[in-house]
Protein backbone atom coordinates (compact mmCIF):
# COMPACT_ATOMS: atom_id res chain seq x y z
CA UNK A 1 0.00 0.00 0.00
CA UNK A 2 2.66 2.50 1.22
CA UNK A 3 4.33 2.11 -2.79
CA UNK A 4 1.64 3.14 -4.28
CA UNK A 5 1.85 6.87 -3.64
CA UNK A 6 5.41 6.77 -4.72
CA UNK A 7 4.67 5.00 -7.96
CA UNK A 8 1.64 7.35 -8.78
CA UNK A 9 4.13 10.71 -7.68
CA UNK A 10 6.48 9.68 -10.34
CA UNK A 11 4.11 8.59 -13.08
CA UNK A 12 2.48 11.49 -12.34
CA UNK A 13 5.63 13.74 -13.05
CA UNK A 14 6.81 12.25 -16.07
CA UNK A 15 7.01 13.80 -19.22
CA UNK A 16 8.24 17.41 -17.96
CA UNK A 17 12.27 17.73 -17.71
CA UNK A 18 12.05 18.75 -13.77
CA UNK A 19 10.45 15.48 -12.80
CA UNK A 20 14.15 14.54 -13.01
CA UNK A 21 14.69 16.02 -9.71
CA UNK A 22 11.58 14.02 -8.22
CA UNK A 23 13.75 10.85 -8.78
CA UNK A 24 14.49 9.66 -5.06
CA UNK A 25 12.09 6.73 -4.64
CA UNK A 26 14.03 2.89 -4.15
CA UNK A 27 10.59 1.04 -5.13
CA UNK A 28 10.45 -1.24 -7.46
CA UNK A 29 7.50 0.45 -9.30
CA UNK A 30 8.97 4.24 -9.29
CA UNK A 31 12.52 3.02 -10.28
CA UNK A 32 11.36 0.97 -13.12
CA UNK A 33 8.47 4.45 -13.87
CA UNK A 34 11.49 6.74 -13.96
CA UNK A 35 14.52 4.68 -15.60
CA UNK A 36 12.06 3.91 -18.67
CA UNK A 37 11.78 7.36 -19.04
CA UNK A 38 14.79 9.29 -17.58
CA UNK A 39 16.67 11.78 -19.26
CA UNK A 40 20.30 10.54 -20.42
CA UNK A 41 22.74 12.77 -22.47
CA UNK A 42 26.22 12.06 -23.29
CA UNK A 43 27.78 15.00 -25.14
CA UNK A 44 31.35 15.15 -26.25
CA UNK A 45 34.01 18.15 -27.35
CA UNK A 46 36.93 18.86 -27.95
CA UNK A 47 38.41 21.53 -26.40
CA UNK A 48 42.69 21.23 -26.79
CA UNK A 49 44.04 21.52 -23.08
CA UNK A 50 47.38 22.31 -22.30
CA UNK A 51 48.86 18.87 -21.13
CA UNK A 52 45.30 16.70 -21.64
CA UNK A 53 42.20 16.93 -23.78
CA UNK A 54 40.67 13.85 -21.84
CA UNK A 55 40.56 13.93 -17.94
CA UNK A 56 38.97 10.64 -16.30
CA UNK A 57 39.03 10.23 -12.17
CA UNK A 58 38.46 6.98 -10.89
CA UNK A 59 38.23 7.10 -6.61
CA UNK A 60 38.31 3.84 -4.44
CA UNK A 61 37.55 3.72 -0.81
CA UNK A 62 39.16 4.01 2.19
CA UNK A 63 42.67 2.65 2.48
CA UNK A 64 45.89 4.10 3.72
CA UNK A 65 49.08 5.00 1.08
CA UNK A 66 51.44 2.30 2.63
CA UNK A 67 48.61 0.06 2.19
CA UNK A 68 47.53 0.59 -0.95
CA UNK A 69 51.30 0.73 -2.61
CA UNK A 70 51.68 -2.55 -1.07
CA UNK A 71 48.96 -4.30 -3.26
CA UNK A 72 51.04 -5.75 -6.27
CA UNK A 73 47.62 -5.06 -8.78
CA UNK A 74 47.93 -1.24 -7.28
CA UNK A 75 51.98 -1.22 -7.43
CA UNK A 76 51.58 -2.53 -10.96
CA UNK A 77 49.01 0.29 -11.87
CA UNK A 78 51.90 2.75 -10.43
CA UNK A 79 54.47 1.59 -12.84
CA UNK A 80 52.69 2.18 -15.60
CA UNK A 81 52.53 5.74 -14.55
CA UNK A 82 53.24 8.62 -12.14
CA UNK A 83 53.07 8.17 -8.56
CA UNK A 84 51.84 10.76 -6.39
CA UNK A 85 53.45 9.96 -3.47
CA UNK A 86 52.85 13.09 -1.14
CA UNK A 87 48.90 13.47 -1.80
CA UNK A 88 47.05 13.92 1.24
CA UNK A 89 43.36 13.77 1.11
CA UNK A 90 41.41 15.81 2.65
CA UNK A 91 39.30 14.88 5.50
CA UNK A 92 37.52 12.08 6.97
CA UNK A 93 34.77 10.39 6.89
CA UNK A 94 33.70 9.49 2.45
CA UNK A 95 31.33 12.20 1.39
CA UNK A 96 33.38 15.81 2.43
CA UNK A 97 36.36 14.55 0.00
CA UNK A 98 33.71 14.16 -3.05
CA UNK A 99 32.35 17.29 -2.09
CA UNK A 100 36.23 18.75 -2.05
CA UNK A 101 37.31 17.65 -5.44
CA UNK A 102 34.34 19.20 -6.71
CA UNK A 103 34.14 22.39 -5.17
CA UNK A 104 37.41 22.90 -3.59
CA UNK A 105 35.54 23.05 -0.10
CA UNK A 106 33.72 20.67 1.61
CA UNK A 107 30.85 23.42 2.40
CA UNK A 108 30.92 23.13 6.07
CA UNK A 109 30.20 19.22 5.43
CA UNK A 110 31.37 16.69 8.11
CA UNK A 111 29.88 13.75 7.84
CA UNK A 112 27.94 11.46 5.34
CA UNK A 113 24.49 12.62 6.06
CA UNK A 114 21.97 13.83 2.97
CA UNK A 115 23.54 17.64 2.54
CA UNK A 116 22.05 20.02 -0.34
CA UNK A 117 24.17 22.86 -1.35
CA UNK A 118 21.71 25.61 -3.13
CA UNK A 119 21.93 26.55 -6.27
CA UNK A 120 24.13 28.97 -6.17
CA UNK A 121 26.89 26.74 -5.18
CA UNK A 122 29.42 25.82 -7.72
CA UNK A 123 30.88 23.47 -8.95
CA UNK A 124 33.69 22.53 -11.50
CA UNK A 125 30.79 21.62 -14.29
CA UNK A 126 29.92 25.52 -13.78
CA UNK A 127 33.65 25.91 -14.97
CA UNK A 128 33.56 23.08 -17.46
CA UNK A 129 30.17 24.13 -19.07
CA UNK A 130 31.12 27.63 -20.10
CA UNK A 131 34.14 26.66 -21.96
CA UNK A 132 32.49 23.68 -23.76
CA UNK A 133 33.60 21.31 -22.17
CA UNK A 134 31.73 17.88 -22.13
CA UNK A 135 31.56 16.00 -19.27
CA UNK A 136 29.77 13.04 -17.51
CA UNK A 137 29.93 11.11 -14.09
CA UNK A 138 29.49 7.44 -14.14
CA UNK A 139 28.03 5.56 -10.70
CA UNK A 140 28.43 2.40 -10.58
CA UNK A 141 24.95 0.47 -9.79
CA UNK A 142 22.99 3.70 -9.87
CA UNK A 143 19.46 2.88 -11.22
CA UNK A 144 19.10 5.06 -14.07
CA UNK A 145 20.52 8.84 -15.41
CA UNK A 146 20.07 11.40 -12.24
CA UNK A 147 18.47 9.03 -9.76
CA UNK A 148 19.09 11.00 -6.74
CA UNK A 149 18.08 8.44 -3.65
CA UNK A 150 19.99 7.77 -1.05
CA UNK A 151 21.15 4.17 -2.16
CA UNK A 152 20.34 1.10 -4.30
CA UNK A 153 21.07 -2.53 -5.27
CA UNK A 154 21.44 -3.35 -1.84
CA UNK A 155 23.93 -0.31 -0.63
CA UNK A 156 25.88 -1.24 -3.72
CA UNK A 157 25.20 2.02 -4.90
CA UNK A 158 25.77 5.04 -2.22
CA UNK A 159 24.70 8.84 -2.84
CA UNK A 160 27.73 9.61 -0.51
CA UNK A 161 30.41 8.44 -3.12
CA UNK A 162 28.67 10.73 -5.99
CA UNK A 163 30.63 13.87 -5.98
CA UNK A 164 27.47 15.76 -7.40
CA UNK A 165 24.10 14.36 -5.90
CA UNK A 166 24.19 17.27 -2.70
CA UNK A 167 24.52 20.16 -5.11
CA UNK A 168 21.18 21.56 -6.07
CA UNK A 169 23.09 23.16 -8.83
CA UNK A 170 23.17 19.51 -10.87
CA UNK A 171 20.23 17.91 -9.05
CA UNK A 172 17.76 20.56 -10.05
CA UNK A 173 18.68 20.62 -13.25
CA UNK A 174 17.44 18.08 -15.84
CA UNK A 175 20.45 18.40 -18.50
CA UNK A 176 22.89 18.00 -15.22
CA UNK A 177 20.94 15.26 -14.04
CA UNK A 178 21.73 13.92 -17.42
CA UNK A 179 24.80 13.41 -16.86
CA UNK A 180 25.20 11.68 -13.90
CA UNK A 181 24.64 8.25 -15.13
CA UNK A 182 25.57 4.51 -14.26
CA UNK A 183 28.42 1.94 -15.70
CA UNK A 184 26.15 0.81 -18.25
CA UNK A 185 26.05 4.14 -19.85
CA UNK A 186 29.79 4.29 -19.61
CA UNK A 187 30.02 0.95 -21.13
CA UNK A 188 27.56 2.26 -24.14
CA UNK A 189 29.38 5.51 -24.08
CA UNK A 190 32.58 3.95 -24.53
CA UNK A 191 31.09 1.54 -27.62
CA UNK A 192 29.50 4.82 -29.21
CA UNK A 193 32.97 6.75 -28.90
CA UNK A 194 31.01 9.44 -26.75
CA UNK A 195 32.68 9.62 -23.86
CA UNK A 196 32.84 12.92 -22.89
CA UNK A 197 36.52 15.26 -21.74
CA UNK A 198 35.62 15.54 -17.92
CA UNK A 199 34.59 12.52 -16.15
CA UNK A 200 34.17 11.11 -12.71
CA UNK A 201 34.29 7.52 -12.18
CA UNK A 202 32.88 5.86 -8.70
CA UNK A 203 32.70 1.84 -8.63
CA UNK A 204 30.26 0.27 -5.97
CA UNK A 205 30.91 -0.37 -2.88
CA UNK A 206 32.69 -3.97 -3.33
CA UNK A 207 34.94 -2.52 -6.22
CA UNK A 208 36.04 0.59 -4.54
CA UNK A 209 37.26 -1.78 -1.66
CA UNK A 210 34.69 -0.04 0.68
CA UNK A 211 32.96 -3.65 1.45
CA UNK A 212 36.13 -5.92 0.71
CA UNK A 213 39.24 -4.80 0.94
CA UNK A 214 42.62 -3.33 -0.80
CA UNK A 215 43.28 -6.20 -2.57
CA UNK A 216 39.88 -6.83 -3.77
CA UNK A 217 39.90 -3.06 -4.82
CA UNK A 218 43.00 -3.40 -6.52
CA UNK A 219 42.50 -6.39 -8.49
CA UNK A 220 39.28 -4.91 -9.59
CA UNK A 221 40.55 -1.35 -10.69
CA UNK A 222 43.70 -3.69 -12.74
CA UNK A 223 41.42 -5.30 -14.69
CA UNK A 224 39.24 -2.79 -15.27
CA UNK A 225 42.02 -0.34 -16.48
CA UNK A 226 43.94 -2.70 -18.33
CA UNK A 227 41.67 -3.20 -21.30
CA UNK A 228 40.58 0.89 -21.05
CA UNK A 229 44.38 1.91 -21.59
CA UNK A 230 44.61 -0.47 -24.37
CA UNK A 231 41.63 0.92 -25.66
CA UNK A 232 41.79 3.67 -28.73
CA UNK A 233 38.09 4.59 -27.56
CA UNK A 234 39.26 5.58 -24.07
CA UNK A 235 42.68 6.31 -24.01
CA UNK A 236 42.43 8.79 -27.03
CA UNK A 237 45.58 10.70 -27.48
CA UNK A 238 46.20 13.25 -24.44
CA UNK A 239 44.22 11.11 -22.19
CA UNK A 240 45.11 11.73 -18.41
CA UNK A 241 43.61 9.54 -15.91
CA UNK A 242 43.69 9.15 -11.98
CA UNK A 243 43.33 7.08 -10.19
CA UNK A 244 43.16 7.18 -5.87
CA UNK A 245 41.52 6.95 -2.73
CA UNK A 246 39.35 9.10 -0.84
CA UNK A 247 40.29 8.70 2.14
CA UNK A 248 43.07 6.69 4.39
CA UNK A 249 41.75 4.86 7.32
CA UNK A 250 41.97 7.28 10.46
CA UNK A 251 45.18 6.21 12.21
CA UNK A 252 47.44 7.67 10.19
CA UNK A 253 47.85 10.96 8.19
CA UNK A 254 45.16 10.69 5.39
CA UNK A 255 47.78 10.43 3.22
CA UNK A 256 46.76 8.48 -0.19
CA UNK A 257 47.64 6.49 -3.56
CA UNK A 258 47.39 8.57 -6.43
CA UNK A 259 48.14 7.40 -10.22
CA UNK A 260 48.21 9.43 -13.21
CA UNK A 261 47.85 7.19 -16.15
CA UNK A 262 47.03 7.33 -19.68
CA UNK A 263 48.57 8.53 -22.69
CA UNK A 264 49.04 12.47 -21.37
CA UNK A 265 51.83 10.76 -19.02
CA UNK A 266 55.04 10.71 -21.62
CA UNK A 267 56.60 7.37 -21.76
CA UNK A 268 59.65 8.53 -20.03
CA UNK A 269 57.85 9.36 -16.95
CA UNK A 270 56.03 6.22 -16.68
CA UNK A 271 57.49 4.44 -13.30
CA UNK A 272 58.51 7.71 -11.79
CA UNK A 273 56.76 9.25 -8.73
CA UNK A 274 56.39 12.98 -7.58
CA UNK A 275 56.82 13.92 -4.18
CA UNK A 276 55.16 17.16 -4.43
CA UNK A 277 52.24 18.44 -1.63
CA UNK A 278 48.99 17.42 -3.89
CA UNK A 279 45.27 17.09 -2.42
CA UNK A 280 41.61 16.62 -4.09
CA UNK A 281 41.80 20.39 -4.22
CA UNK A 282 45.08 19.66 -6.81
CA UNK A 283 42.46 18.06 -9.19
CA UNK A 284 40.57 20.75 -9.30
CA UNK A 285 43.65 23.09 -9.86
CA UNK A 286 44.97 20.88 -12.40
CA UNK A 287 41.80 20.79 -14.68
CA UNK A 288 41.39 24.48 -14.26
CA UNK A 289 44.72 25.22 -15.18
CA UNK A 290 44.34 22.64 -17.98
CA UNK A 291 42.21 24.41 -19.73
CA UNK A 292 42.03 28.13 -18.76
CA UNK A 293 38.97 27.67 -16.67
CA UNK A 294 39.47 30.19 -14.39
CA UNK A 295 38.81 28.92 -10.40
CA UNK A 296 35.92 28.62 -7.99
CA UNK A 297 37.56 30.85 -5.20
CA UNK A 298 38.05 28.10 -3.10
CA UNK A 299 40.97 25.76 -1.80
CA UNK A 300 41.44 25.32 -5.66
CA UNK A 301 43.22 28.55 -5.76
CA UNK A 302 46.07 27.96 -3.57
CA UNK A 303 46.58 24.26 -4.71
CA UNK A 304 49.73 22.48 -6.19
CA UNK A 305 48.57 21.68 -9.95
CA UNK A 306 49.90 18.06 -11.22
CA UNK A 307 51.48 19.90 -14.21
C1 LIG B 1 21.70 2.63 -16.28
O1 LIG B 1 21.07 3.82 -16.69
C2 LIG B 1 20.37 3.71 -17.90
C3 LIG B 1 19.89 5.09 -18.31
O2 LIG B 1 19.05 5.68 -17.37
C4 LIG B 1 19.26 2.68 -17.73
O3 LIG B 1 18.55 2.54 -18.93
C5 LIG B 1 19.86 1.33 -17.33
O4 LIG B 1 18.85 0.39 -17.08
C6 LIG B 1 20.72 1.49 -16.09
N1 LIG B 1 21.45 0.26 -15.82
C7 LIG B 1 21.25 -0.47 -14.73
C8 LIG B 1 22.04 -1.73 -14.62
O5 LIG B 1 20.48 -0.15 -13.84
C1 LIG C 1 56.14 16.84 -10.24
O1 LIG C 1 57.11 17.61 -9.64
C2 LIG C 1 57.52 18.84 -10.17
C3 LIG C 1 58.17 19.66 -9.10
O2 LIG C 1 59.43 19.19 -8.88
C4 LIG C 1 56.45 19.53 -10.95
O3 LIG C 1 56.89 20.74 -11.49
C5 LIG C 1 55.96 18.56 -11.96
O4 LIG C 1 55.18 19.13 -12.97
C6 LIG C 1 55.25 17.50 -11.21
N1 LIG C 1 54.24 16.75 -11.87
C7 LIG C 1 54.22 15.53 -12.38
C8 LIG C 1 52.88 15.02 -12.74
O5 LIG C 1 55.18 14.84 -12.52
Amino acid sequence: MISLPFAFSVISLLGTAAAQTQYTSTHTAAVAAARATALTLSPTSNVAGRTFDRFVQIWLENVDYVDAIADPNLAYLATQGISLTNYIARTHPSQPNYIAVAAGTRHGITDNNIHRLDASTKSVVDLLEPAGISWSIYQEDMPYSGFQGPSYASGSYVRKHNPLASFDSVTASATRSAKCKNFTMFEQDLAADKLPQWMFLTPNMDNSGHDTSVAYAGKWARDFLTPLLADSKFNIPRTLVMLTFDEGSYNRNNQVYAVLLGSAVPTGKRGTTNGTAYGHYSVLKTVEVNWGLGNLGQGDVGANAFF
